[in-house]
């Protein structure tokens, strides 16, 4: 299993590391209780091994914050000697378990051979996992297919955390609308979320916009001007397209997020600002940075946590819905949309993504002449759609996988840490994909 040891103290937690790592196990080491969020955000960890007493945040805290953010992990809190009143709370805050300090390691083995148990009976964990993504979303968002529960997912679980977020997709694919959803499924969603395009503020007022400036500044600046940093003070905020953000800026952008401060133009101080910054990019950050048009640090600064969000071709299964909720929003009269016209929206390939269908749709409304709307009303490029073969490649793929899968948990006895290893994926994915292709396993 992946297991999480979190633990001040050094001694204990490389004893705990050895001794899980040579039975087989997954260890991620965090000496405090903010590194163990770090971590447990970063990776797919199963069971996470708090000691209760930590600086900074402690183990009740790191596992509450745990908790809700994935229900199904498992944990174990581990406690002083005789503190038996708060181990009844840590239990009641969802701990599976708790143990004694000095750990004795045998008790150790047996209550994670337990926890193993059952999690290779895996129902229950697929069920919260459901549970999970079936809680309604504060936004507007069309996404059942597998990819976009997958970016979903994620959001969930970066949401909370206070570091920075880099979305990439491609165009249109939906990027701000996944960051107003960080936002609000964030520590502070009633305060501001403030956006900045960086592709379309002009290089010369960047400074100014972005830090804002005092009275006289520069010629024009009759009034002190906040700045979008100091108007997101507590929110977010959102830098758009932030691969076209100018050199010059990139170094005072990073100072701003290094420092927490920044200083207006004009302005004698520093002030302090704390926002959570969640940046966009449609371009391959990375490469630009490669190309040194993108400084490294800031990279890093901006992407602790990434999320991307897959093209709409790779989500046909949210095309329907997609439809629907488009021709609700724009039809002017009720309207339907016949089915030649859907298979032929269905199958077109969307190089413009969601916002492209968005367009198609509100564009035929305009053209349609009854209460249906016609291949005939659809765009050129939509009705000569070449058919591809994908639906016939895409179905022999999952009969592929759902028989690859069945035969690695066939062949060890349903142990999906084993059969995981097998098949060369995380338990995380091997779950997932069980869900999707609905195994089961058998009764008797
Ligand atoms: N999953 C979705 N459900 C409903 N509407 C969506 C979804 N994804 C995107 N949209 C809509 O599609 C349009 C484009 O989305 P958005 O502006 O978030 O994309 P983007 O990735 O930021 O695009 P760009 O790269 O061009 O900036 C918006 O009108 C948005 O409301
Ligand atoms: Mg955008």
């Amino acid at each position: 299993m992946h297991i999480l040891v979190a633990d001040d103290d050094p001694a204990q937690r490389e004893l705990l590391a050895g001794f899980l790592s040579r039975r087989g196990h997954r260890v991620t080491l965090a000496a405090d209780g903010d590194e163990a969020l770090a971590a447990f955000l970063r990776e797919p960890v199963q069971v996470a091994l708090l000691d209760q007493r930590m600086p900074g945040v402690d183990g009740v805290r790191v596992l509450e914050r745990m908790k809700a953010q994935s229900p199904m992990l498992r944990a174990i809190m581990i406690t002083a000697f005789g503190a038996v009143e708060t181990a009844v709370n840590v239990m009641k805050l969802g701990a599976d378990d708790f143990l004694e300090k000095p750990v004795d390691l045998t008790v150790l083995l047996q209550k994670l051979e337990q926890i193993e148990t059952d999690l290779a009976v895996g129902e229950d964990v697929a069920q919260v996992e459901q549970a999970l993504a079936a809680a309604p979303l504060p936004i507007d968002l069309i996404g059942s297919s597998p990819a976009m529960q997958e970016t979903l997912s994620l959001v969930r679980r970066v949401a909370d955390s206070p570091w920075s977020v880099l979305i990439h997709g491609e165009t249109g694919t939906g990027k701000e609308l996944i960051a107003r959803l960080v936002h609000l499924l964030g520590p502070a969603p009633q305060a501001p979320f403030v956006e900045v395009n960086c592709a379309a503020i002009p290089e010369t007022l960047f400074e100014s916009e972005l830090f804002g400036h005092e009275r006289g500044a520069f010629t024009g600046a009759e009034r002190r001007h906040r700045g979008r940093f100091e108007q997101a003070r507590g929110g977010t905020l959102f830098l758009d397209e932030v691969g076209e953000l100018p050199p010059s800026l990139q170094s005072k952008l990073l100072r701003a997020l290094q420092e927490k401060r920044i200083n207006p133009v004009g302005s004698e101080g520093d002030i302090s600002v704390d926002v959570r910054v969640v940046a966009a990019t449609n371009r391959d950050l990375r490469a630009l940075v490669d190309a040194g048009g993108f400084r490294e640090d800031l990279y890093f600064r901006l992407k602790v946590l990434d999320i991307s969000v897959p093209p709409l071709r790779r989500r046909r299964e949210d095309i329907p819905a997609l439809i629907e909720y488009f021709v609700d929003r724009y039809a002017r009269r009720p309207t339907r949309v016949a089915p030649e016209a859907k298979e032929l929206l269905v199958r077109y390939h969307y190089p413009g993504n969601v916002r492209e269908l968005e367009h198609i749709v509100q564009r035929s409304l305009t053209l349609a002449r009854g209460s249906v709307l016609q291949p005939a009303d659809l765009p050129d490029e939509v009705r000569s759609a070449p058919c591809e073969e994908t639906g016939l490649l895409q179905e022999r793929l999952d009969a592929m996988e759902h028989d690859m899968l069945l035969q690695a948990l066939e062949h060890s006895d349903w142990v999906q840490t084993q059969a995981a290893e097998r098949l060369g994926i995380s338990e995380r994915v091997l779950r997932y994909k069980m869900g999707k292709c609905g195994i089961r396993r058998r009764r008797g």
